[in-house]
């Protein structure tokens, strides 16, 4: 049986996208059989920063018209031929799907793998609740920025209303700029923590290397890139390895911004907390 996430934010533009597919990259390049569902239902970006739009059949709509199933509707990568892909529909509405059409979708798909990701829309209406019905693990992306941190909260707070223990709600922090760290102008790892009250599952860099991914349609973890290490680590914790969150500042370190992440974690603790 499939242990299936979804990833989600309050906020918009955060990075779930991003996450969703290089971590289910990295999880397929373990190894794994992978299915990736795009819940962005209207907007869709999902196949494109896998490179497969073009390779699009059918879409989530068409299993929810009972017109194919949800198997039939699946897209293969390219390249890793253990990640799959149920791609949503452009011209039309998230109305058009039900919290009960996901959990069908996923109790269908969820004996054929071993991860089902789905990636959420932003906000907190229809979409987010079609994509955070069938998940037992919640991720929630948010930058280190007071708004990205107060709409991750509040989504937080939606996520325990659903019935998602703490233990089950992770925390990603995307997009932190060493520069602003070492200023002291970013939140640290320790103020989000104690704000959200929750784990952190994996921190990621600012980094060119995701936009330059992301126009090529080849996700950071397939093509060598420095930040492939931060997916990683994040994959290997939701298969429950111990790896710790300092891994990710190493990785950091190695990218050649050494010392500034280490600044970046001790900072709180060297104050005596
Ligand atoms: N660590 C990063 N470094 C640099 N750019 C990033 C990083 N993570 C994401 N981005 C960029 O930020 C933009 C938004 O990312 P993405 O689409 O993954 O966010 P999202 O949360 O899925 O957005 P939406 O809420 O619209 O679905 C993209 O252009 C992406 O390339
Ligand atoms: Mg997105």
């Amino acid at each position: 049986m499939a242990k299936t996430l979804v990833i989600t934010s309050g906020k918009g533009g955060v990075g779930k996208t991003t996450i969703a597919a290089n971590v289910g990259c990295a999880l397929a390049q373990m190894g794994e059989k992978v299915c990736l569902i795009d819940a962005d239902i209207g907007l869709k970006n999902l196949d494109v920063v896998l490179g497969l739009e073009n390779r699009i059949v059918y879409t989530i709509i068409d299993v929810v018209n009972g017109a194919v199933s949800a198997k039939e509707a699946l897209v293969r990568h390219k390249i890793l031929r253990n990640l799959y892909l149920l791609p949503a529909s452009q011209i039309a509405t998230k109305e058009m799907v039900s919290p009960d059409d996901m959990k069908r979708i996923v109790s269908d798909l969820e004996k054929e793998f071993d991860y089902i990701i789905i990636d959420s829309p932003a906000g907190i209406e229809r979409g987010f609740r079609n994509a955070v019905a069938p998940a037992e693990v919640a991720l929630v992306v948010t930058t280190p920025e007071v708004p990205s941190i107060s709409d991750a909260d509040r989504v937080i707070g939606l996520l325990e209303n659903f019935g998602y223990p703490d233990e089950k709600i992770k925390v990603v922090v995307n997009r932190i700029k060493p520069k602003m760290v070492k200023r002291g102008d970013m939140l640290t790892k320790e103020d989000i923590e104690t704000t959200l009250a929750l784990d952190i599952i994996g921190v990621i860099p600012d980094s060119e290397e995701v936009i330059i991914a992301t126009n090529k349609g080849i996700p950071v973890v397939l093509n060598g890139a420095s930040l492939s290490r931060n997916f990683e680590n994040i994959a290997r914790r939701i298969k429950g390895e111990r790896v710790p969150i300092e891994e990710d500042i190493k990785v950091a370190e190695s990218g050649g911004i050494f010392g500034i992440f280490k600044g970046f974690f001790s900072r709180k603790r060297g104050e005596g907390r």
